[in-house]
């Protein structure tokens, strides 16, 4: 996710801006930039790469000389990872500026702005905003700022220069966040608290639609009406690298309340009028609606992502899905026909069995399509077809966030395929794809529900040697991730079964008190799914159930029931999945365990 700082005061702004970036860099990125007024001049200096890419660049071109300016760290969304797609982005011969968050209507604007005659040298959303700015600035930067605001749809914050305004910073956000640091004769902006932690502790909260204006005598803030706006001083007491977590106590706790920004991250630029539109990632509704067999290929999380993908593509698209291991595909002579798509969902893009097994899928004469979270990965650059899920790094070896992005891609892909296919009406997909978008809230929603109700069932977790998760169809598909949550992180032994295959030999396993817990989203496998609980209950499981919050439980079915919003059914993973990760990351804090690096475990796996 990108980075923004920020910095007015007497110290070397260049140094001061290339220093809190890399206390960003935990957000990853891929390229870096910043633009310094030097001698009343706005200087831009950005590259392609790492911070250190970028002080190689200034050192050898000359390092911007100047007290106040704007930094960035860019994690690719909108054009490829380059120097010219890094921030600031200039618009006109007025406006510099950076940004964080996504510009929903970028293309429309970018037609209209076209049309009055601006020219565009960067793939990204973020010149649409630059060159709109500049369009809207007749002297006045609130007005500015507000005319802007006023059309511009998504999250976003942003830290603006005017070229004639050497002596202005400013900043103001939607949705995405920004802080104002101060200090004595100075102050900073920054989207993040580690940024600015070296230099001061004190710092302001910027809200929705805020704007600050940074001088070399102050700050100060108000809305897009101009009329000021008193703010609280706030004072950070993390070290850096509490900082770095941003408060949470773990990265996996982090990365849990980090989803539904991600999930709208990843999806939003991926829905245009209302449907999905996967053909910037070369996914045209031609090349969907003439697949007949499709392979999903990956490990661990990623698989399971898949299998959530199989249960909702076989249903809508009506196409088989075959889910794989990729260590088992790659051994097991796959029965691949020309023309078959092989998909591989990995987050490192760098698993040496998935990457093994696109390799043999290419040879084999498939199409591939990698899903994958990080840029400029090898499965990412060597595939066919290739959509980014815009996580931010993962940093957690516990994969929550990247989870969810995936089956949010699978949806996508699901929706986009069974309309190609003219298997769903266009009202239908539009009718899914705002459900989808939905989610996002919902995720947030979620975790504020379910996280009391996780802490205290995680205790019971933590006193079993042994326990089940069973649920049907994609409920089923969910336990499976559940189950190996649990596993990696609290050393718990735990299985994921189908509910109606337990009474096939597992279920002799049940002995009091052991805990089960069933996953039970899918109302209209909710008979049979209750059926099987009482067939654990009679045998002594301590029975916690997920479900929506609508379910009818009766009290004798379950020791406890966690509820979570009830939306359309087959989107319910995405909801009932955070309290499976919640409830494993209570039980691994009880334990004391390692929570953010179980033992045993990498976070890349690039060996077999
Ligand atoms: C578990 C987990 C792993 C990964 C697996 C594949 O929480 O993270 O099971 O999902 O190692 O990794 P990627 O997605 O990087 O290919």
């Amino acid at each position: 996710m990108c980075g923004i700082v920020g910095y007015v005061g007497a110290k070397d702004c260049s140094e001061v801006l290339v220093s809190a970036l890399r206390k960003l860099e935990y957000r990853g990125y891929d390229s870096a930039g910043i633009a310094v007024f030097e001698n009343d001049k706005i200087r831009i200096a950005k590259e392609k790469g790492r911070l250190d890419d970028l002080q190689k660049r200034m050192d050898a071109e000359g390092v911007p000389c100047g007290h106040i300016g704007v930094g960035h760290t860019r994690w690719a969304t909108h054009g490829v990872p380059s120097a010219v797609n890094s921030h600031p982005h200039r618009g006109g011969k007025n406006v510099t500026l950076v940004h964080n968050g996504i510009i929903e209507n970028y293309k429309e604007l970018k037609e209209t702005l076209k049309d009055l005659g601006r020219t565009f040298v960067s793939e990204t959303d973020t010149e649409v905003v630059a060159q709109l700015m500049d369009f809207n600035y007749m002297g006045d930067p609130v007005q500015a700022i507000a005319r802007t605001l006023s059309v511009v749809e998504g999250s976003f914050a942003l830290g603006i220069l005017f070229a004639d305004r050497p002596g202005e910073l400013y900043a103001v956000r939607r949705e995405s966040p920004l802080i104002v640091g101060v200090a004595e004769g100075e102050s900073f902006i920054a989207s993040d608290v580690p940024a600015i932690i070296k230099y001061t502790t004190q710092y302001y909260l910027l809200e929705h639609d805020e704007i600050a204006k940074l001088t070399f005598d102050g700050v100060s803030f108000c809305d897009l009406e101009g009329n000021s706006i008193e703010k609280e001083l706030k004072v950070a007491d993390w070290d850096q690298e509490a900082a770095e977590k941003g408060g949470y106590e773990h990265y996996m706790l982090k990365e849990i309340h980090e989803q539904p920004t991600a999930v709208k991250t990843t999806i939003t630029p991926r829905i245009s009028d209302g449907v999905p539109n996967l053909e910037e990632c070369s996914i045209t509704p031609e090349r969907l609606s003439d697949i007949n067999q499709i392979y999903i290929v990956a490990c661990g999380t990623a698989m399971h992502a898949g299998m959530i993908g199989k249960y909702v593509i076989e249903k809508l698209c009506k196409v088989p899905v075959i889910v794989d291991i990729a260590s088992e595909f790659r051994y097991r002579d796959p029965l691949i026909k020309e023309g078959d798509l092989v998909v591989i969902i990995s987050q490192s893009g760098e698993t040496a069995d998935s990457l093994a097994a696109m390799r043999l899928a290419k040879k084999m004469g498939a199409q591939t399509l990698a899903i994958v979270n990080a840029k400029g990965s090898s499965i990412a650059r060597e595939a066919d077809m290739l959509i980014y899920t815009h996580a931010g790094p993962e940093i957690a070896v516990a994969s929550t966030k990247a989870y969810m992005v995936q089956i949010s891609v699978m949806y996508l892909l699901a929706f986009e395929m069974a309309y190609s296919k003219g298997l769903i009406s266009e009202e239908e997909c539009r009718r899914l794809t705002s459900e989808l978008v939905g989610t996002s809230d919902k995720i947030e929603m979620t975790i504020g529900l379910v996280e009391p109700a996780c802490k205290v069932f995680a205790q019971e977790l933590t006193e079993a040697e042994n326990l089940l998760y069973i649920g049907r169809g994609l409920d089923y598909a969910l336990s499976m991730e559940g189950s190996l949550k649990l596993k990696e992180i609290s050393y718990i032994h735990s299985e994921a079964y189908a509910a109606g295959e337990l009474k096939h030999g597992t279920i002799s396993l049940i002995t009091e008190g052991m805990p089960v817990i069933a996953v039970a989203t899918q109302n209209s496998l909710l008979d049979k799914t209750i059926s099987n609980i009482k067939e654990v209950k009679a045998r002594g499981a301590k029975v916690l159930i997920v479900c929506d919050d609508e379910a009818q439980i009766s009290d004798d079915v379950a020791d406890a029931v966690i509820r979570v919003p009830k939306i359309e059914e087959c989107l319910m993973p995405m909801l009932a999945a955070v309290p499976l990760q919640l409830l494993a990351y209570y039980a691994s804090v009880l334990r004391g365990n390692d929570v953010d690096k179980p033992r045993n475990l990498a976070k890349s796996v690039t060996v077999e």
